[in-house]
């Protein structure tokens, strides 16, 4: 089988979350799993200069658009590593801003001209898959293109996948706009396909109406979108496509995390010497960061976007509650200024015991997973989450609230059979955040022999991508080709 990613990050050249992790990783494991695989993003200016100057010049073409009579340029840069072909659209009057995303009216003709090169590119390289799969809304016109402009294409006897990384975001835009930029028929926009109101365009509704399957990134994500509370305005779309729905949750990238192995890091470790290197791991971050050393407070940790959807307004309303001299909390995102400046504040305010480190910084990250000694990921709603997992895997036990992928991935700690990943919470309060950090301090403080067999068992979890990178295999060679 062969499949061709098309979205708009992939780790190492390109990431703003968790969709940069998973088009890296699940293409590697499918590599291995023998399937065809070719990962298709955007040439952004901000790919570091090293995989600029490794990336070589397949061809170019030019393609028109919308009906502006313009011919646009769409080159074509490659580059492989672990039997994966990456391919970057390269037109620099899209792609050469600094932030892959301005949020603004640009991001229609960016988007849309994305869509179609990508699969113009398929056609080029004559490199016809088997399926095409397509991440997030700035991929979610690939469905569309596939079945109009390039049905009586090579391309278009390919099966399309649109996977949900994140219904948050939908590209919704002036629907005139998205008609005029995407040159796609008139009969797509009605209310079952892209129109959104009167005013408005959608494109991951269209994409969803269009692709032969959508997947989610975990189970219950899947149903939790058909609910009014998660659906994001799209439930009952979501419902009405309910049959070609499919929750697989995510893994991680268990080369790049391994704290093993792991470069970054004060010292590495395995389950078996844990205990022990955590600690020191735990000193150098106090270290780095000016907190107070101290290898018998506990410190928690959160590395996040800092948005709305992270449950930060929760954390900030615990933080003076369980703040005390045995406790320290580090914050690594960026994100509204609304919640830097609280953490910031609590900063000033705890003094060696807290710090805001508001910057995306990848090390910091890698250091912060091994030496703290709890995750918050308190979200107030998480498609799937990888950085609970990625804590689990470097022995950080997580303090989760039940929703999504938090809720398939870590099992709630049962201190009557000494079973469970972490702690848990349903319902989006601060009240019961409070009392879940504090049944994971009372145990971290008053019985360590079964906090460290929690954190020995959450780094012998199966985290990886093995399992679910199958289950989309399975899904691929379950879809029937068009022919
Ligand atoms: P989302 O995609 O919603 O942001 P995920 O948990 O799926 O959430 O993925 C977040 C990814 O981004 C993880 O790899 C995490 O380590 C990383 N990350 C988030 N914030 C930062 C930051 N400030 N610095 C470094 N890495 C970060
Ligand atoms: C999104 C989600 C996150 C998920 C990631 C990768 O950014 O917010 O929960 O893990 O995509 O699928």
């Amino acid at each position: 089988r062969s499949v061709a990613f098309i979205g708009s990050e992939c780790y190492p050249f390109v990431k703003t979350g968790g969709l940069g992790d998973v088009m890296s990783a699940l293409p590697k494991s499918l590599a291995k799993l023998n399937i065809d695989v070719k990962v298709i993003i955007p040439r952004y200016k901000c790919i570091p200069q090293k995989f600029q100057e490794k990336m070589e010049y397949r061809g170019s073409f030019n393609m028109n658009l919308c009906s502006d009579g313009k011919q646009y340029y769409v080159g074509i840069m490659e580059y492989q590593e672990d039997g994966v072909v990456y391919d970057f659209i390269d037109n620099d009057e899209f792609f050469s801003w600094g932030n892959p995303y301005t949020n603004l009216i640009d991001d229609i003709p960016k988007f849309c001209y994305f869509a179609k090169a990508a699969l113009a590119t398929l056609n080029y390289l004559n490199w016809t898959p088997d399926v095409v799969h397509c991440h997030d809304w700035q991929a979610a016109l690939v469905p569309l293109y596939l079945r109009t402009c390039f049905q009586d294409t090579d391309v278009g006897r390919a099966i399309s996948i649109l996977t949900i990384h994140n219904l948050k975001f939908q590209g919704i835009y002036d629907r005139k706009k998205i008609q005029y930029w995407s040159g796609l028929p008139d009969y797509v926009f009605n209310k079952d396909c892209m129109i959104q109101n009167w005013l408005d365009a959608n494109m991951l509704k269209g994409g969803i109406a269009y692709s032969n399957k959508v997947t989610t990134v975990s189970n219950t994500y899947a149903w939790e979108i058909q609910t009014e509370e998660y659906g994001e305005g799209l439930a009952e779309h979501l419902r009405y496509h309910n049959n070609k729905i499919l929750g697989i949750v995510n893994g991680i990238d268990t080369d790049i995390w391994n704290p093993a192995t792991d470069k970054l890091l004060a010292a590495d470790y395995d389950e078996k010497s844990a205990i022990k290197n955590k600690k020191i791991n735990k000193k150098a971050l106090q270290e780095s960061l000016g907190l107070d050393v101290d290898e018998h407070k506990m410190v928690i940790g959160l590395i996040s976007r800092l948005t709305n959807q992270k449950g930060l307004d929760l954390v900030n309303d615990v933080i003076p509650g369980i703040m005390d001299e045995h406790t320290q909390v580090v914050v690594l995102g960026t994100g509204d200024s609304q919640y830097e400046n609280t953490f910031r504040y609590y900063e000033n305010k705890y003094k060696g015991n807290f710090c805001a480190y508001i910057a995306y910084n990848e090390n910091v990250a890698h250091n912060i997973y091994a030496g703290c000694d709890a995750l918050l990921v308190p979200s107030r709603f998480e498609p799937c989450g990888l950085t609970q997992l990625i804590a689990m895997r470097y022995g950080a036990v997580p303090i989760v609230r039940e929703t999504g992928g938090l809720k398939d991935t870590v099992q709630p700690y049962n201190m009557f059979e000494n079973t469970g990943n972490g702690f848990t919470f349903d319902r989006y309060e601060s009240g019961l955040l409070y009392d879940a950090i504090n049944r994971a301090k009372t145990l971290y403080f008053e019985n360590r022999k079964s906090w460290d067999d929690m954190v020995i068992r959450d780094m012998n979890k199966d985290v990886s991508w093995e399992k679910s990178a199958k289950q989309y295999k399975d899904m691929y060679v379950g879809l029937t080709p068009r022919d």
